[in-house]
């Protein structure tokens, strides 16, 4: 029975709470974060998920648990990271940590990250969802005997989009290292990379060649959205960030050489029924496409009705009305992939391995986001074979993520 200790009681961990309902031999046994921890706790207790218990600080949480997940806002993961060393340092002694997506908000934190995690000794697991969705796992399982003969995907195309972040320092692209490029950009880059990796081979065996990446404040930077953020703390007329990203990035297989491009769509102004996912894989004489607004549940609440309606992101994440034609998910922890990864991270650390996606990994996914806001920036193709290149990006962070999106975003 693995304890787990989650830093972080937000929107996240509420999804991880309802993943670890369906995951065998663990226990929520603590959490810590200022803000929703009592009440975290309190329903981890009721879903029978062990006697969990609030921490107040850290180095207490990981004297108590196995696991310590970082699942607090992506400004605050140095000095997590930094806590939870402290805390091994003071003996405490556990199997694995875990860090939600992204890793960090540029390479030099992600640096930080992976050594850090490395001088420590303990395995990692990085939180991609997205690569594991059942949707697309099965869908790889299905065809692998056709691409075993045909070839393997050429085209990957990948998009998450919603109306919007809930929580103000999402907005903040100092805080949370860009606009919706960082924040959502890294699973439709990561998913879209995996859709291209030929079935056997690991999540980082394609070398990536090149990027190229446009981004824009089409929604956000406008009335009478930019007023809307205003009242919610958030100041588009100082410090923008994009609402709109399109990269593109193209790969090579290093045994055969053959080249495969991912496309990744990402925005924060998909004004419809809730999140959607989407990814379309061509191969040579075979595809197959996930679109995740596709339910089997409909549902239909009249004006007369839409009162008595509790909460509408109780059926589907980034619900954006609560009357109508709706649409309903009865499992989203399984339907984006939260419970396989669950599964996978559990199995390797009780192993003493990394989970298939780890820290190392995590880092890739950040090279590749930094390398889609130069190419923005510089409005050019970034060359990933060039190794001066290469050395510019160690040290990079995106004038978006400084505070001068103004300079270069479309649309402010
Ligand atoms: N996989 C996904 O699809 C997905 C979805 C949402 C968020 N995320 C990631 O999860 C992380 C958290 O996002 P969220 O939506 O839960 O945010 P949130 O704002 O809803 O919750 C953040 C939680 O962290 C706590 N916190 C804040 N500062 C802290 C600190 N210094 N130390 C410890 N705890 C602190 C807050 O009190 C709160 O409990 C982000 O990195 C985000 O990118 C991933």
């Amino acid at each position: 029975m693995l304890k787990i200790g989650m830093i972080g009681a937000g929107f996240v961990a509420g999804f991880h709470e309802r993943a670890l309902c369906s995951v065998r031999d663990v226990e929520l046994a603590g959490v810590c974060a200022p803000k929703g921890a009592e009440a975290l706790a309190k329903r981890a207790q009721a879903d029978g998920l062990g006697n969990t218990r609030v921490f107040k600080n850290i180095a207490e949480l990981c004297a108590a648990v196995d696991v310590v997940c970082i699942f607090a806002p992506n400004f605050a993961r140095l000095e997590i990271m930094r806590n939870i060393a402290k805390a091994l340092e003071g003996g405490a002694k556990i199997k694995g940590i875990i860090c939600e997506k992204p890793l960090a908000r540029n390479i030099q934190e992600a640096d930080v990250m992976t050594k850090m995690a490395k001088a420590l000794g303990v395995p990692t697991a990085y939180f991609e969802n997205q690569i594991h969705m059942p949707s697309v796992v099965e869908a790889q399982r299905q065809l692998a005997a056709v691409e075993q003969s045909m070839g393997s995907v050429h085209l990957a195309r990948s998009a998450e989009e919603h109306g919007g972040p809930h929580e103000p320092w999402f907005w903040n692209p100092t805080k949370q290292g860009g606009g919706v490029c960082c924040d959502m950009g890294c699973h439709s880059i990561a998913v879209g990379m995996y859709m291209l990796t030929p079935s056997g081979k690991p999540p980082d065996y394609l070398t990536p060649v090149s990027v190229t990446a446009n981004m824009a404040l089409l929604k956000w930077g406008k009335e009478p959205w930019i007023s809307q953020l205003k009242k919610r703390g958030v100041d588009y007329t100082a410090t923008p960030a994009e609402d709109y990203s399109n990269v593109t990035i193209e790969f090579k297989d290093p045994e055969t050489g053959i080249c495969s491009v991912a496309q990744a769509t990402n925005s924060w102004m998909y004004d419809a029924p809730g999140l959607r996912l989407l990814m379309e894989a061509f191969g040579p004489g075979y595809s197959y496409t996930v679109n995740s607004l596709e339910s089997p549940t409909g549902l239909f609440i009249s004006d007369a009705a839409a009162t008595a309606v509790a909460d509408s992101e109780l059926a589907i994440e980034k619900a954006q009305a609560s009357r109508g034609a709706l649409l309903l998910h009865h499992n989203e922890p399984d339907l984006y992939g939260y419970i396989a990864e669950w599964r996978d991270v559990i199995s390797a650390f009780e192993q003493g391995k990394n989970a298939l996606l780890d820290f190392e990994y995590g880092r890739l996914i950040t090279m590749l986001v930094m390398a889609a806001y130069m190419a923005h920036e510089k409005k050019k193709t970034i060359d990933l074979t060039n190794s001066t290149v290469l050395a510019e990006l160690e040290s990079y962070v995106p004038l978006i993520q400084q505070g001068k999106g103004a300079e270069v975003l479309l649309g402010v």
